[in-house]
C-alpha cells in the first residue's frame, strides 16, 4: 500500500513537471514573500522555506505554486497515513486503536480531497482548490479532536503533522488569493460571493481553534508539548 502510494506520488510529481512550466512569468521572491506574509506570522519561515526550497519553484508561475503546495500537502497526508499505520501496528490499547482507526479513515478521505485540490489547481479551478483543501484539512483536525475526547489517553501521535497540514492550508489559501478575483466574480462571470474575505476569516478561525486546542492539551498534560510553543 505504501509503495503504491509512493509510486502514485512520483507520477504526480512528473505530471506537475509537465504541466507547470509553460506560459506566464515565474513566481519570484517578491511574490513568495507576499504569499507568506498572509499566513500567520509563526508560519512565515516555514512557508518561505518550503516554497523557496522546492526545486520546481524557480520555473513555476503563481498557479504552479498552488499546484506545488497541493502536491506537498498530498505528500504530508501520505506520510501521516504511513505513521498512523505504524502506530496501529504497535498499539494494543483498544481506545487508542479506535481513535487511530478514525484518523486512518479521515486521512484516507483527506488524501482524496488534496488530490482533488491538486487536480483543480491544474485546471485553474481555484474555488474548487479552496473547497477541497478546506475539506481535507478539517478531516485532519477531526482526527486531532478524536484524541481530545473524554477518556483522555494521549495526544494524537500525529498532532504535529496535523498542525503542519493546517499550515499548508493557510499557504494554499494565501496563494489562491493571488488567483481568485477579490470582487467575488469568477472568471466565468458567476458571482461566488466574497470568497476571499470569507476565507481570511476562516483561516483565522481555524488557527484560533487550534491555538485553543494546544492550550487545552497543555493544561491537561502539564508541561508544554514539544513544538507546540509559539
Ligand atoms: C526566504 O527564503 C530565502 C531562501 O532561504 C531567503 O533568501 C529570503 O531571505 C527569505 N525571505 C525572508 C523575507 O525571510
Ligand atoms: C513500533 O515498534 C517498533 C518495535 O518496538 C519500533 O521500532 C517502532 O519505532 C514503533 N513504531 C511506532 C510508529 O511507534
Ligand atoms: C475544468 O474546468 C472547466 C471549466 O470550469 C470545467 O468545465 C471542467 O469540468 C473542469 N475539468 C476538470 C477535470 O475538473
Amino acid at each position: 500500500m505504501a509503495s503504491l502510494r509512493s509510486s502514485m506520488a512520483f507520477v504526480l510529481h512528473v505530471l506537475v513537471f509537465c504541466f507547470l512550466f509553460h506560459g506566464s512569468s515565474a513566481a519570484d521572491q517578491e511574490q513568495i514573500t507576499k504569499v507568506c506574509n498572509r499566513v500567520p506570522p509563526k508560519d512565515f519561515t516555514f512557508c518561505n522555506k518550503t516554497l523557496f526550497e522546492d526545486p520546481r519553484t524557480p520555473a513555476a508561475t503563481i498557479q504552479g505554486l498552488c499546484t506545488i503546495a497541493s502536491g506537498l500537502s498530498i505528500d504530508l497526508v501520505r506520510d501521516t497515513i504511513d505513521n498512523i499505520d505504524g502506530f496501529l501496528r504497535n498499539s494494543t490499547d483498544p481506545v487508542i486503536n479506535e481513535r487511530l482507526e478514525y484518523c486512518r479513515k479521515n486521512y484516507a478521505s483527506a488524501y482524496d480531497d488534496f488530490y482533488n485540490a491538486w487536480k483543480a489547481s491544474l485546471n485553474n479551478s481555484f474555488v474548487d482548490v479552496v473547497n477541497s483543501v478546506r475539506s481535507g484539512t478539517s478531516r485532519g483536525i477531526d482526527c486531532l479532536n478524536g484524541f481530545r475526547k473524554r477518556q483522555f489517553v494521549e495526544t494524537s501521535p500525529v498532532a504535529e503533522m496535523t498542525y503542519e497540514l493546517v499550515t499548508f492550508e493557510g499557504i494554499i489559501f494565501s496563494i489562491t488569493q493571488e488567483l481568485l478575483p477579490s470582487n467575488g466574480i469568477s472568471e466565468h462571470g458567476t458571482s461566488r460571493g466574497s470568497l476571499v474575505g470569507t476565507h481570511m476569516i476562516y483561516i483565522l478561525q481555524t488557527h484560533t481553534t487550534l491555538d485553543g486546542a494546544k492550550r487545552t492539551l497543555q493544561e491537561i498534560e502539564g508541561p508544554p508539548l514539544l513544538g507546540l510553543e509559539e
